[in-house]
């Protein structure tokens, strides 16, 4: 099914390659900007939020938000790159505190100490912290058309709140999951990952005034493109090692992690992963060759575990 998925939309990684690395350039640009914008942060933390927010992340949901919001417009503006900008900062703070002793605990993150590890812990749960209200402030502030920001900002809290990301968290926290379920599998990886996803393309969306049919078909291509890239995250934690992820590697298994991996095995795991691929595709079939590039993604980030 892949294989003719992918050879009817042609994949030119090199195009989709520059196209990424165009969008995390300005997305650095545009977090930069913000973060001189603030000019209170005390200087410890505001060091501690710019390690972490330019520290090489793959700016996937920002590239999501910016390329949906093109899909559905034409051309990107100014609202999407600060929805993308407050997609990065939200991502960034839950990777600051996924990291911490008490979460994952991990000494690595980017292939450079993990936030608390380069600073102490209490600057690097205030990082996160700061990230998370500054996303919050700068979509209230930056977004000239208040049904337009509170929008956005509704879209964003519910993915990153306590019925999304923070209940996926919760969720995944709750191990070792010796007797775990497939149904708990699919609710951590729906909510500690695919609902940001979602919520990026929806970002988008708004930022380029969708409508409802084109905003329900992005709304289903993140869903399915978050819940592959979780497993694609799980399967990779298995294979790759600490210096190709930038992260410690193997660290599910030795934290007794529910991932796709430990409950089903990797040829499974590949099968669901590849099932989702194929229906982020589908849903934005409707389309034209505007949405190659969300075509392209949903196929790396598939190959990027081959
Ligand atoms: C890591 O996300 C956390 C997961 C949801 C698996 P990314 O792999 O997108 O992290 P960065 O931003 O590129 O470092
Ligand atoms: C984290 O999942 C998802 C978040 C919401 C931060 P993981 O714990 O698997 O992410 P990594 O592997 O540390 O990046
Ligand atoms: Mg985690
Ligand atoms: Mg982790
Ligand atoms: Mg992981």
């Amino acid at each position: 099914m892949t294989t003719d998925t992918f050879q009817k939309h042609a994949y030119n990684k090199e195009r989709f390659t520059a196209a990424l690395a165009d969008k995390a350039t300005l997305t650095g640009r545009v977090l930069a900007e913000l973060l001189e914008e603030q000019t209170e942060i005390p200087p410890r933390l505001r060091e501690a939020m710019d390690y972490m927010l330019q520290s090489g992340g793959k700016r996937i949901r920002a590239a999501l938000v910016m390329w949906a919001c093109e899909i559905v417009s034409g051309l990107l503006n100014p609202d999407a790159q600060i929805a993308a900008a407050a997609v990065e900062m939200v991502h960034t703070y839950s990777l600051i505190h996924d990291d911490l002793p008490a979460m994952d605990d991990d000494d690595m993150r980017r292939g450079r100490p993990s936030c608390h590890k380069r600073f102490d812990e209490a600057t690097a749960i205030l990082a996160g912290d700061a990230l998370l209200t500054l996303a919050f402030e700068v979509l209230a502030s930056e977004i000239d058309n208040p049904a337009i920001a509170v929008r956005m900002i509704r879209t964003l809290s519910e993915a990153a709140g306590p019925s999304g990301m923070i209940a996926g968290q919760a969720a995944d926290m709750e191990g070792p999951h010796v007797n775990g379920s497939l149904a708990k599998l699919e609710y951590i990886h729906l909510n500690k990952t695919a609902e940001m996803f979602a919520a990026s393309a929806a970002l988008g969306a708004i930022a380029g005034r969708a409508n409802d049919g084109q905003m329900s078909a992005l709304l289903e291509y993140g869903m399915k493109i978050g819940l592959g890239f979780q497993i694609a995250d799980d399967l990779l934690d298995m294979t790759a090692s600490s210096s190709q992820l930038g992260k410690t590697a193997g660290k599910d298994a030795a934290q007794g992690k529910l991932t796709y991996p430990a409950l089903i095995g990797m040829e499974k795991s590949r099968a669901i992963f590849e099932t989702f691929t194929c229906q982020a595709i589908a849903a934005i079939q409707d389309f034209g060759p505007e949405a190659d590039l969300l075509r392209q993604m949903a196929m790396e980030l598939y190959r990027r575990t081959q």
